[in-house]
C-alpha cells in the first residue's frame, strides 16, 4: 500500500552557477558523492517503498535529465508539468493518480533536494509515520528542531503537554517574518517543517476538497484519463490552469488534523552554498572542497567546487565561495550568499 511522490520541479537559484534553470540542483551531485540529489532521494525512498510505486513530478524540460539519472523508472511513473505551479497542484495531481491505482494507499511526499545522511533513522521515522497514517485521517509532517529564526521555512507549533511520539499540531505557519520566527524559537514547542509529508490518500484528498475545491474539480475532470495514454494531453491542456500555490499555504496552514513526528535523522535543506559548506568535511583550516585538489596558504572557511579535479590554489582568503564551471567562475563572500539569487537575475537581465 505504500506510495511516494517525489517533487523534483524546483529551480534552486541560490546554487548558481552549478544549479541553473536548465539543469537545477536536484540533478547535480552537490555533495561530491557520485550520486545526484534526486538519485539519492530515490534510493532512500526505495528502501521502504516498492520502486514502481514512486511517482516523480517535474517540469517537462527536465524529462531527459530525469530519465537518464533514473533509468529504472517507467514513463508511467513520471508526470511532466508544462509550467511550474508550486507544490499544491503537484501533490493533488499525484494523489488523484495514486487514488485511482489504490484507494487505500498510504503515501509520503518528499522534496528531491535535501541532505539526509542517516538513512536508517530516516527509514525508521518513515515507518513510524506510515503506521500512524494507515487508519487515521491525519496529515503528518516530519519536524526538525530549529536552530535559528530561518524565515524560509514553515513552523509547527505542537502541544507542549503531548508526550506522545506523534504530536498534535496547534498551528502551522509558513515562512513567518523574522520577529515572529524569533519568538517561535524562544517558545521551544516549535519545529521546522521538513517539507516531508505522510498521509493516506483519502485524508489528503478530503483536505484538498475542503480547502481547494476548484483545484480538485479541475484535475478530477481528467480522472478517467489518468494512467492512460491520453493523460499527457490532459495535463498539457489543464495543468497550468491550477493556482500557483504551495501545499503549506494551500492546505497545511488551514487544516486542523495536522500531526508532527519530530525527526531523529539529521536534516539539511540544501538551499545555499553555506548550508552545503556546513555539511562537508573540512581540512585543518576549515576549507571544504567538492571536486578539486586544494592547496591553501593562509586561507580559511572557504568552500571550493570545480567540475574537474583540477588543482586550486588559494591564499589569504577567508569565508569565500569559489565555484569553477566551464563558462563561469564565481568568487563570492559566503556571508552574502543570499544575494546570489538577485545577482543571477541581474546577469540574465543584461544578456
Ligand atoms: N514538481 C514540482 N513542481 N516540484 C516543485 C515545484 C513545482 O512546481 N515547486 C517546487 N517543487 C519542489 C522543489 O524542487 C523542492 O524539492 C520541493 O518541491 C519544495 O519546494 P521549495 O520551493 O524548495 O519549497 P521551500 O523550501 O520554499 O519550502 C518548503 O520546504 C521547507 C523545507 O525545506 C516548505 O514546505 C516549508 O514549510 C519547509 O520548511
Ligand atoms: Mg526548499
Amino acid at each position: 500500500n505504500y506510495y511516494a511522490v517525489l517533487m523534483a520541479g524546483g529551480v534552486g537559484s541560490r546554487f548558481w552557477p552549478v544549479s541553473t534553470p536548465e539543469f537545477p540542483k536536484q540533478f547535480h551531485d552537490m555533495l561530491g558523492t557520485g550520486e545526484t540529489l534526486v538519485q539519492k532521494t530515490f534510493t532512500r525512498l526505495s528502501r521502504l517503498i516498492p520502486k514502481e510505486n514512486i511517482l516523480i513530478l517535474t517540469n517537462d524540460k527536465y524529462c531527459d535529465i530525469l530519465k537518464e539519472q533514473l533509468p529504472m523508472i517507467t514513463n508511467e511513473q513520471i508526470v511532466l508539468e508544462p509550467e511550474m505551479r508550486n507544490t499544491a497542484p503537484c501533490i493533488l495531481y499525484a494523489s488523484l493518480k495514486i487514488k485511482k491505482k489504490n484507494p487505500n494507499a498510504v503515501m509520503i511526499v518528499a522534496p528531491s533536494d535535501h541532505w539526509i545522511e542517516d538513512e536508517v533513522q530516516f527509514a525508521a521515522n518513515l515507518q513510524r509515520a506510515f503506521d500512524a497514517c494507515e487508519a487515521d485521517q491525519v496529515l503528518m509532517t516530519l519536524g526538525i528542531i530549529p536552530t535559528f529564526p530561518n524565515t524560509g521555512y514553515g513552523y509547527i507549533e505542537y502541544n507542549k503537554l503531548d508526550t506522545r511520539q506523534v504530536k498534535k499540531v496547534v498551528q502551522f505557519r509558513e515562512k513567518p517574518d523574522y520577529q515572529t520566527a524569533k519568538t517561535f524559537i524562544q517558545r521551544r514547542n516549535f519545529l521546522w517543517n521538513s517539507g516531508i509529508f505522510v498521509w493516506n490518500v483519502q485524508a489528503i484528498l478530503t483536505a484538498f476538497e475542503k480547502f481547494q475545491p476548484e483545484m480538485v474539480q479541475l484535475f478530477q475532470s481528467g480522472y478517467e484519463r489518468f494512467n492512460t495514454s491520453n493523460e499527457q494531453e490532459f495535463i498539457i491542456e489543464n495543468y497550468q490552469k491550477a493556482s500557483n500555490i504551495s501545499i503549506d499555504y494551500a492546505v497545511m496552514e488551514k487544516a486542523d488534523n495536522v500531526f508532527v513526528l519530530p525527526a531523529t535523522f539529521d536534516w539539511n535543506d540544501l538551499g545555499t552554498w553555506g548550508s552545503l559548506y556546513d555539511k562537508l568535511p573540512k581540512d585543518t583550516c576549515d576549507n571544504a572542497v567538492v571536486n578539486g585538489n586544494l592547496f591553501v596558504e593562509n586561507a580559511t572557511n572557504n568552500i571550493v567546487r570545480t567540475n574537474s579535479n583540477k588543482l586550486v590554489v588559494i591564499g589569504g582568503l577567508d569565508d569565500f565561495i569559489i565555484v569553477d564551471k566551464d563558462d563561469v567562475l564565481l568568487i563570492y563572500p559566503k556571508k552574502k550568499e543570499q544575494d546570489i539569487k538577485q545577482i543571477v537575475a541581474k546577469i540574465n537581465e543584461n544578456k
